[in-house]
C-alpha cells in the first residue's frame, strides 16, 4: 500500500442555540454525503464529529495534501450542511462559506484544514484535536511541550529514537512565510517565535535527518487559516484542528496527552474579544456555554488499519483530566472578574470587533491637550 493521506476539515455552517453545538441532524447529512464517497472509493475511511459549534470531517484517502477531489467533497458536505441549516433555521447558517464557488481547494474560502501524507507504520496511532472559540496560536504551547519540552515528553530524554529532537515548521501568519528550525538546538528562537501566538503558529513538525521516521513526512499538523484576514472582516474565530501521529519513535499517546493537562491561556473567547483558559473535554461536553466557553478541546485517538480508521478512543473522557478542567474553572472565574479589562479582553487591535472607534470619535470634541 501506498502512502496514506489523513485530512481533517473543518467549518461552521450553523449551529443550535446560538453558537453552541452542531446538531445531529447536520452531523447526520455530513455522514450521508461521506457514505456516498466512501462507497464510491473516493475516500478510505471517515468519522464527522463536532467541536462546539464547528462541523469537523476527517478523512482518510491516497490523493495526497490539497487534492481538489476531497477538497471538493468538504466543500459539498458544508454546502449541503447550510442547506439543511437554512431550512432548519439554525444559527449563522453558511457562516464559514465565504464565496460561492468552489475553485480547486477549500484553503481560502471559509473551512479550517489540517491534513498530512505518510507511510503507515506496522502500526500507525494518531490523535485528533478539534478546539473550539479559539485561534490555531492555541496550539503553539501543546504542540511545543510535546516536541521538545523533557519535562512533557520523557521520551526525548530516555529513547534513543526520540534524543536527537525534531524539526519545527512555523508559519509567520500575518506576512504569509515560514521558516524550518530545530529542537533542541534552537529552541529559544523557536520560543521567541511561537510565544508571539498571534501571529507566528507551529504549522508542521518532522523527524530529523537520519531517525527512525522518513524526515519528509510530518508527524504533526495544525490549520492555521485566519479567517478575518480571508473575509477581510470579523467572520467568526478560527476554531483550529490538529492532527498528531504518537508512539515508536514519536511521542507516546500519553506523553502527548500530558501537554493537555495545563490549561493554559488562549484567546478567542466571547465574542472572539476575550482570553481564557483551554478546557479539555470528552465529546459529550463539546459544547461551549459560560460565557460561550470557555475556549474548549476535543481529542479523538485512532488506530490506522489500510487507511481504515480503528477508533475513536474519547481521549479526554477520564477522570486524570478532572483536576485540570477544575483548575481551569478556577481560572475562569479569576479572569472573568476582570470583565471588560485587559489581560481577560484583548487588547483594542486584537479584538474581533470593537466600539473604541465610535466612542472616540463621539469624544473627539471633548478631548482637550492636558
Ligand atoms: C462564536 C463566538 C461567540 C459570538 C457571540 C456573539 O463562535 O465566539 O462568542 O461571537 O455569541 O455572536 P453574534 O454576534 O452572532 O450574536
Ligand atoms: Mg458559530
Ligand atoms: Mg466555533
Amino acid at each position: 500500500m501506498g502512502k496514506i493521506t489523513v485530512s481533517l476539515i473543518k467549518a461552521d455552517v450553523g449551529s443550535v442555540a446560538g453558537h453552541v453545538i452542531v446538531p445531529d441532524e447536520i452531523k447526520e447529512v455530513a455522514r450521508n454525503y461521506l457514505n456516498e464517497k466512501k462507497e464510491e472509493g473516493k475516500i478510505i475511511d471517515f468519522r464527522v464529529f463536532n467541536a462546539g459549534d464547528d462541523l469537523e470531517l476527517l478523512m482518510t484517502h491516497t490523493r495526497g495534501v490539497d487534492s481538489e477531489v476531497i477538497h471538493k467533497i468538504a466543500w459539498d458536505v458544508f454546502k449541503l450542511a447550510a442547506e439543511k441549516a437554512k431550512e432548519l433555521k439554525l444559527y449563522a447558517a453558511g457562516q464559514d462559506l465565504l464565496v460561492d464557488a468552489f475553485s480547486g481547494n477549500v484553503r481560502g474560502l471559509g473551512p479550517g484544514v489540517a491534513e498530512m501524507e505518510f507511510t503507515e507504520r506496522k502500526a500507525e496511532p494518531f490523535v485528533a484535536f478539534m478546539m473550539d472559540k479559539t485561534e490555531p496560536g492555541a496550539f503553539n504551547l501543546p504542540i511545543f511541550k510535546i516536541f521538545a519540552d523533557p519535562f512533557t515528553t520523557a521520551g526525548l530524554v530516555i529513547d534513543p529514537k526520540l534524543h536527537n529532537g525534531f524539526v519545527f515548521e512555523i508559519w509567520d501568519i500575518i506576512e504569509n512565510k515560514r521558516v524550518f528550525m530545530k529542537a533542541p538546538e534552537e529552541m529559544y528562537d523557536i520560543l521567541a517565535l511561537i510565544g508571539s501566538k498571534g501571529r507566528f503558529v507551529i504549522k508542521r513538525v518532522y523527524p530529523k535527518e537520519g531517525g527512525a521516521l522518513p524526515p519528509d513526512e510530518p508527524v504533526a499538523v495544525v490549520s492555521t487559516e485566519k479567517l478575518y484576514k480571508i473575509a477581510g472582516k470579523y467572520v467568526g474565530k478560527d476554531d483550529p484542528v490538529a492532527i498528531v501521529r504518537a508512539q515508536s519513535g514519536l511521542p507516546a499517546m500519553g506523553e502527548i496527552l500530558e501537554a493537555f493537562s495545563f490549561p493554559h491561556m488562549v484567546s478567542g473567547w466571547m465574542r472572539g474579544s476575550h482570553n481564557g483558559p483551554i478546557l479539555p473535554v470528552p465529546l459529550k461536553y463539546s459544547k461551549c456555554t459560560r460565557f460561550d466557553g470557555p475556549p474548549r478541546c476535543i481529542a479523538v485517538g485512532f488506530q490506522l488499519n489500510n487507511g481504515k480508521l480503528v477508533g475513536p478512543v474519547d481521549l479526554f473522557d477520564d477522570p486524570a483530566f478532572e483536576y485540570t478542567r477544575m483548575k481551569a474553572m478556577e481560572i475562569t472565574d479569576y479572569i472573568r472578574r476582570h470583565g471588560p479589562f485587559e489581560p481577560h479582553r484583548l487588547p483594542s487591535e486584537e479584538m474581533e470587533y470593537t466600539t473604541l472607534p465610535k466612542v472616540l470619535d463621539k469624544l473627539k470634541d471633548r478631548f482637550e491637550p492636558v
